[in-house]
C-alpha cells in the first residue's frame, strides 16, 4: 500500500493539464485549454480542460474528472498504477506501507509473480544472447526470419534452453520458492523447467510487466504443439491481454487505428518495418474484453485475415462481437497462402503497407459482397445472406450509421429498404425480450437471495433499432429546439407545440423505432401537461439511451449524413446552420415527414392496384386508381407547401 501521506503529495502535485498534456495536443482558448477529445471522434474539439479547477470535460461525449479519472480511463490504469505513474512524473519517492501490503494476500501473490516473471524474461533474454545453445539455436532461428536485435530485445524475447531445469534451479537457488515457479507454470511439480528448447516470447500487461510467456518450437519437425502458453493466473487472464499492446498503445491513438493480427510474429514483423500500431489475438476469436482494451486507445481497427479463405466466415461471425462495441471495423484479406509476416517480407513495408491502406473494406460492407458472391444466385442461399447481414447490422449500436448501412447493404443485397429495416427491427424486438427476460432473472435471483454476494448479473443494453431518417429528423428539432418559440400564422408557440399540433397521436404510435417513439410520447405527454420541451431535459434523461441520443444531436460534429440528399432525395436547405433557421428547420422537418408517409402510401396502394389488375377486379382496380390520383393531389399539395408560413420568434 501506498501510505497516505504519499498520496497527498501526489495528488497535489498533479496538474490536469500536465497530464492530459501527455496524451493530448491542447491549445489556449480563454482561460480553458482546448483539445481533440481522445475517448471519441471528432472533428472540431469539444475536449475542455480546465486549470482552474483542475479537471477536464468532454462536451462531445460527456466524459470528465480529474488528472486520476484521465488517467485511469485514458490508459487502463488501476488506481495504484495511476499513483505509481504520477509519482514518477512529478518525481515524488513512494512510501510503502508494508504492514497493510501483508494483510492482502491476493495483491502480494500478485507482485510475487510479477517478480518471477520478471526473473524468468531476464533469463530467457540472457540465454538467447549470452548462451552457446540460445545463440546457435534461438537467436539464429529469429535471425534467419530476419527479426533484428533491436526488435528482440524491445520485445523482450528469449530462450529456453534444452537442459531439463535451467530455470528453476538458478532461481531456487537465487531465493525463490519452487511453489511460485510453479504456479507462474515456469515449472512442473516435478521441478523441471516447464518451457524447454523454444524460442520465447514475453506477453506484457498493459503497464509492460511480465504477465505470461509463449514458447514456439524450433523449426517446423519437431514433435509437440507450435507454441506453449503459460496458465492463467491471478496477473494473466488471456481473454483481457492482447499481444504488443503494450507497444503499440501511443501509435495506436496517433493514427486512430488499430491493425490486428494473429501471430506474434506477425507483430514483431509489422513493427520492426516501422508499422506500430499492431496488435495479436494470439489465434484466439476475440473476446469483448480485448476489444474493449483496444477501444480505449481508438474505436477504429482494421483485422488483417490471412489467405486461406476456409475460416473466413467462421471469423466474420465472430465480428458481430465487435460491432456490439461500437467499434468502426474494417478487414483486409491477404492473398493466399500469406500471412501478414510472409506477405510484408514479399512486398517490403512501404508497398504492403500501400496494400492495407487501399484493400480494406468496411466490415459490414466486405461481409455482404462476401456472402452474396458465395450465394451466387440460388434464392435459398440469398435470404440467408440477408439473415446474416441483418444480425450484423442489427449488432451496431449507433442509430446514424445503423441507418446508413440499411441503406447501402438494401442497394448491394436488391432489397427494399423498409424490407430490410423490418428484419432488423425484428432482431432487435427479440433482444429486447431476451434483455427484459434477462433483467426479470436478476431480480428474481436479487429478490430470493437475499444477502446475495457478488454484483448481478450484467445486463447487456440492446435497445436499438434502425431509426429511418424522417423520423429521426423530427426528433432532433424537439431534443434541439423544442423550446423555441416560432410564429405560425397569428399564433406564437414553441416549437415542440407546432410539431405535435401536426401529428397526431395514431400518427406517433406508427413510428417505425420503438426509442423515437418514446421520446415522441413524452414529449406530447411534456406538453398536454404544460410544461416546456427543452433540450435540458432530455440532456439529462434517466434513461441512458434517450440520454446518448440528446447527446448526440447536440456533438458540435453531429451531422445527418454527408449525402442525405442523394440517399433520402431530401432536399436540405437548412442543415447548415439550423440553430439560426428553427422554424424552417422544423416546418422542413414535418414537410419531410408527412411526404415520406405519402410516399408510402402511395408504395402501399399501388401494389395493392397491381394485385386488383392481376385479379382482374375492375372495380378495385379503379377505386384503388382513383385513390392513388388523390394522394399524389396531396403529395404535390405537400411539396408544395410555402415554407415560410412560420417564422421564428
Ligand atoms: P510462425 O509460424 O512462427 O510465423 O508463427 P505465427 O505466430 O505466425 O503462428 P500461426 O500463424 O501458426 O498462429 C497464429 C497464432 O496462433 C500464434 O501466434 C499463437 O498465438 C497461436 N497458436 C498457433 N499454434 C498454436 C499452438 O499450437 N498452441 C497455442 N496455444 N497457440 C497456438
Ligand atoms: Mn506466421
Amino acid at each position: 500500500m501506498i501510505s497516505q501521506r504519499s498520496v497527498e503529495r501526489i495528488l497535489d502535485a498533479a496538474r490536469i493539464e500536465e497530464v492530459v498534456g501527455d496524451f493530448v495536443n491542447l491549445r489556449k482558448r480563454g482561460a480553458n485549454l482546448l483539445g481533440l477529445c481522445p475517448f471519441h471522434t471528432e472533428k472540431t474539439p469539444s475536449f475542455t480542460v480546465s486549470p482552474a479547477k483542475n479537471l477536464f470535460k468532454c462536451f462531445g461525449c460527456g466524459r470528465g474528472g480529474d488528472a486520476i479519472k484521465f488517467l485511469r480511463e485514458h490508459e487502463g490504469f488501476s488506481y495504484p498504477e495511476t499513483l505509481k505513474f504520477l509519482a514518477a512524473k512529478y518525481q515524488i519517492e513512494i512510501e510503502e506501507t508494508e504492514e497493510q501490503r501483508k494483510d492482502d494476500p491476493e495483491e502480494m501473490l500478485k507482485d510475487q509473480l510479477f517478480v518471477v516473471n520478471q526473473y524468468a524474461r531476464d533469463y530467457f533474454s540472457k540465454q538467447l544472447f549470452d548462451s552457446e545453445e540460445g545463440r546457435g539455436l534461438g537467436l539464429s532461428y529469429f535471425k534467419e526470419r530476419g527479426f533484428r536485435e533491436s526488435i528482440l530485445k524491445k520485445f523482450d524475447l528469449g530462450f529456453a534452453p534444452t537442459s531439463g531445469s535451467g530455470l528453476t534451479v538458478q532461481a531456487v537457488h537465487d531465493g525463490f520458492r519452487a511453489e511460485i515457479l510453479q504456479q507462474a507454470g515456469l515449472c512442473t511439480t516435478g521441478n523441471r523447467d516447464f518451457f524447454r528448447e523454444r524460442v520465447m516470447f514475453t506477453i506484457h500487461g498493459l503497464s509492460g510487466k511480465p504477465v505470461a510467456f509463449a514458447g514456439r518450437i524450433l523449426g517446423k519437425t519437431a514433435k509437440g504443439p507450435k507454441y506453449i502458453n503459460s496458465p492463467e493466473t491471478p496477473i494473466y487472464h488471456k481473454s483481457n491481454v492482447l499481444y504488443g499492446l503494450y507497444f503499440a498503445r501511443q501509435a495506436i491513438r496517433k493514427e486512430d487505428n488499430c491493425y490486428l493480427v494473429e501471430g506474434y510474429t506477425d507483430v514483431l514483423s509489422l513493427v520492426q518495418s516501422g508499422i506500430e500500431n499492431v496488435v495479436a489475438s494470439s489465434g484466439t476469436a476475440l473476446t469483448p474484453e480485448q476489444i474493449r482494451l483496444i477501444k480505449r486507445f481508438t474505436p477504429n481497427m482494421t483485422i488483417l485475415f490471412d489467405g486461406d479463405a476456409a475460416g473466413l466466415n467462421a471469423a466474420m461471425r465472430g465480428l458481430d462481437l465487435v460491432l456490439e462495441q461500437d467499434m468502426n471495423v474494417r478487414v483486409v484479406v491477404l492473398p493466399d497462402g500469406h500471412d501478414p509476416d510472409s506477405y510484408l517480407s514479399a512486398l517490403g513495408p512501404e508497398q504492403f503497407l500501400h496494400f492495407l491502406e487501399t484493400e480494406r473494406k468496411d466490415f459490414i460492407l466486405f461481409k455482404t459482397s462476401q456472402l452474396l458472391a458465395q450465394s451466387k444466385n440460388d434464392p435459398v442461399a440469398r435470404t440467408k445472406v440477408i439473415k446474416e447481414v441483418v444480425q450484423s447490422i442489427a449488432r451496431v449500436p449507433d442509430p446514424i450509421k445503423r441507418g446508413e448501412y440499411t441503406k447501402i447493404c438494401a442497394q448491394v443485397l436488391q432489397v427494399e429498404e423498409p424490407l430490410l429495416i423490418a428484419e432488423i427491427n425484428k432482431v432487435v424486438a427479440t433482444d429486447i425480450q431476451k434483455d427484459r427476460r434477462d433483467k426479470e432473472r436478476v431480480e428474481r435471483q436479487d429478490a430470493t437471495s437475499q444477502n446475495s454476494s457478488g454484483p448481478p448479473l450484467p445486463i447487456q443494453d440492446r435497445k436499438k433499432s434502425v431509426h429511418p431518417p424522417q423520423e429521426l429528423d423530427i426528433v432532433r428539432i424537439l431534443l434541439t429546439g423544442g423550446h423555441k418559440i416560432i410564429q405560425v400564422g397569428e399564433e406564437q408557440l414553441p416549437v415542440a407545440q407546432y410539431i405535435l399540433n401536426e401529428l397526431d397521436r395514431e400518427v406517433i404510435q406508427e413510428f417505425k423505432s420503438p426509442l423515437l417513439q418514446t421520446i415522441m410520447l413524452e414529449c406530447l405527454d411534456l406538453i398536454e401537461r404544460q410544461l416546456p420541451v427543452t433540450s435540458d431535459h432530455f440532456l439529462k434523461h434517466e434513461e441512458e439511451e434517450i440520454q446518448h441520443l440528446a447527446i448526440q444531436f447536440h456533438s458540435p460534429d453531429y451531422h445527418y449524413s454527408e449525402n442525405w440528399e442523394d440517399r433520402y432525395h431530401i432536399v436540405l436547405h437548412t442543415q447548415r446552420m439550423p440553430e439560426d433557421n428553427f422554424a424552417r428547420d422544423a416546418q422542413m422537418a414535418l414537410q419531410r415527414f408527412q411526404l415520406h408517409k405519402l410516399d408510402q402510401l402511395c408504395e402501399m396502394n399501388a401494389q395493392r392496384i397491381k394485385e386488383a389488375y392481376e385479379a382482374a377486379d375492375e372495380q378495385q382496380y379503379l377505386h384503388y386508381l382513383k385513390f392513388q390520383q388523390e394522394l399524389q393531389t396531396l403529395r404535390n399539395a405537400v411539396a408544395d407547401q410555402d415554407l415560410n408560413t412560420v417564422i421564428l420568434k
